[in-house]
């Protein structure tokens, strides 16, 4: 199935979008199967999502108590580091909305890789109560390299098929660290999967991805069999 790509003016309105789609879907969901799980990506771009996530309309209409947030990803930091993907979402969401604490599935960025990725694989198997999770979405970002979540190129967790959660040693802007990530299988299992990009830096890669031949690129290879998978653009990313 090809991706749906909207391209939008710019950060904020694929942030206006992004919320306004994870707002229907945590209604849809728990309606219709009383929870919502989402899987919150990191980095810098998801932080206006969550932002306008913990303001009106959406802070008044999304059905937090059956909102169950996890993470795509996070880096072996403890979870008040400013590197942590956990602060980032805990300082621009977590701590502005009714959300039950036992609500909030945090990756322990605390402990030593390994440990933590067994630890989460066994919260999603608890949660999800099967082998294989399902969530109802799964927010991604792009690297300029084409990694999403902590998925990189020419990592050996890109060819992880039975575990839900690799420990993985990330070189990336310069920088070596430890990580742990949701692997493929769980990504394309998701019922709704929604890439974030913006900005001029990403065009290349945006295009790469999208366009390109190369299935080696690590986001190339999120196609949810049985979901659906868009992409918000803005204009400076989709040039
Ligand atoms: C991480 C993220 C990672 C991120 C991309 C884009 O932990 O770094 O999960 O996959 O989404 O690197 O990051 P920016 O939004 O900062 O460009």
């Amino acid at each position: 199935m090809e991706p749906d790509v909207l391209v939008l003016p710019d950060p904020e309105a694929v942030a206006e979008e992004a919320a306004q789609r994870f707002s229907r879907w945590a209604v849809e969901a728990v309606n219709a199967r009383g929870r919502f799980s989402a899987a919150l990506s990191g980095g810098s771009t998801p932080g206006a999502l969550f932002r306008r996530l913990a303001k009106e309309p959406f802070r008044g209409e999304i059905p937090w108590d059956g909102v169950h947030l996890f993470w795509a990803d996070e880096r072996c930091l403890p979870p008040d580091h400013p590197g942590s993907n956990y602060r980032l979402a805990h300082e621009a969401l977590i701590a502005h909305v009714p959300l039950p604490p036992e609500n909030v599935h945090r990756l322990r960025g605390e402990w030593e890789a390994e440990r933590a990725a067994r630890a989460y694989a066994a919260e999603l198997q608890d949660f999800f109560c099967g082998p294989r999770p399902r969530f109802d979405l799964v927010l991604l970002g792009l690297g300029s390299d084409g990694h999403t979540a902590s998925l990189f190129p020419g990592s050996p967790a890109l060819e992880e098929r039975e575990k839900l959660a690799a420990a993985v040693e990330a070189h990336y802007q310069d920088r070596s660290a430890y990580r742990v990530t949701l692997t493929l299988p769980v990504l394309n299992t998701a019922r709704h999967v929604l890439f974030l990009v913006t900005g001029r830096a990403k065009a290349d890669i945006v295009q790469a991805v999208l366009a390109g031949a190369d299935e080696g690129v690590p986001a190339r290879q999120v196609r949810p069999a049985a979901g659906h998978l868009t992409w918000l653009l803005d204009a400076a990313a989709a040039m």
